[in-house]
């Protein structure tokens, strides 16, 4: 893989760079600016070596076909004086400003991963850069198929993403991992490979739902995870923990109790590497005082030394509540991305740059 800062003379040079800047919009402006605030560093490093920066990012799904002009006026807001361009067909060549495309996904070759479409994208610059970690985990046109058509390059924050990410596979002892959130399916490979590298595996929020379940505990009406998994291979495992008490409403289990805190409390003091991805309970319905201590404990581990890296929407909003985004080793931008990353040790996206001969 070939990285952007290895790159000796960018003045004058094309740099189209991939962005995630899927952040969520209400009336117009942008909400929550996390993933825009992380590539900055990358915008003005390329400013500072006078090359012509042309950005790219999908936002929204690609159903609502969203469009990115609110993410272009809150560059402006932040100083980065860009020119929005609809249609990228109409990308001059000699254009000094900043450029931010329209959402790829108005193109039904985006996610198609079509070839001819990113063609098309690779003839906008000379060298490809992708900055979009989080979107990597897609086989999308400008995330994959581009590499085949230009001298491609991870960026600065898809490098750190990676090494930061990649740390956790050969991590400090105690090394703990907390996982939370919904969805046991996607999360289930990752519990069963932090077991083997984790001292302690900690799963709450819903999650922790079907490991009762299988073990005949009454749930009542708690969102689980339909399908039948085999937990077998888990039971008696003394490094995987679950809560030992909850908060239940209306008979379903919506957060977990003050014991578990206090048990957490005491791994989090514990460990010297900690790797959390999910709430512990129903944050977005206010079941969020455990999640948010357990923010705080981690932020505070960080400072005696331990090394926090941490991720997943949900985990991000958290964070943001809290403002305490600096206060963590590294938060990762990468929602699917990161959990995918973390099963498998690599993405679409890595492949597609450890390819690119061109
Ligand atoms: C994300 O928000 O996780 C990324 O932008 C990927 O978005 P997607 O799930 O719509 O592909």
């Amino acid at each position: 893989m070939k990285y952007l800062k290895d790159i000796k003379e960018l003045k004058g040079v094309r740099v189209l760079v991939r962005l995630d800047l899927n952040v969520p919009v209400r009336g117009g402006s942008v909400t929550d600016d996390f993933r825009i605030r992380k590539i900055l560093p990358t915008i003005k490093y390329l400013q500072d070596r006078q090359a012509k920066i042309i950005l790219m990012s999908h936002i929204g799904d690609g159903e609502a076909k969203a469009s990115l002009f609110p993410v272009a006026e809150h560059f402006k807001k932040l100083e980065i004086d860009c020119v929005y361009v609809q249609d990228y067909k109409k990308v001059l060549q000699n254009n000094d400003k900043i450029i931010l495309l329209e959402n790829l996904r108005v193109y039904d070759g985006e996610m198609q991963n079509d070839k001819a479409f990113a063609k098309e994208l690779a003839s906008l610059g000379d060298i490809y850069v992708n900055e979009a970690f989080a979107v990597s985990h897609r086989h999308h046109a400008s995330v994959s198929a581009i590499t085949e058509f230009i001298p491609s390059y991870a960026g600065l924050l898809f490098e750190e993403e990676v090494r930061h990410l990649k740390a956790t596979f050969k991590p400090e002892h105690p090394f703990l991992f907390i996982i939370g959130g919904a969805k046991f399916e996607t999360k289930i490979p990752l519990i069963e490979k932090f077991l083997k590298i984790a001292d302690k595996v900690f799963v709450g929020g819903a999650l922790a739902n079907n490991f009762y379940k299988e073990r005949g505990v009454e749930i009542g009406k708690s969102l689980v995870s339909p399908e039948h998994f085999d937990l077998d291979r888990f039971a008696g495992n003394p490094k995987l923990e679950l809560p030992v008490d909850e908060v239940w409403k209306n008979d379903a289990i919506l957060d977990v109790g003050p014991k578990t805190v206090s048990i957490l409390r005491e791994e989090v003091k514990k460990a010297k590497h900690i790797l959390w991805n999910g709430p512990l309970g129903l944050y977005e319905q206010g079941f969020k005082e455990p999640t948010l201590s357990l923010a705080k404990m981690i932020a505070e581990a960080t400072k005696h030394g331990a090394k926090s890296i941490l991720g997943g929407g949900d985990t991000l909003a958290v964070i943001a509540e809290l403002g305490m985004e600096d206060h963590f080793t590294f938060v990762s931008t990468g929602g699917g991305a990161m959990l995918e990353f973390l099963a498998t040790g690599t993405l679409p996206g890595i492949e597609a740059l450890e390819k690119s001969e061109a």
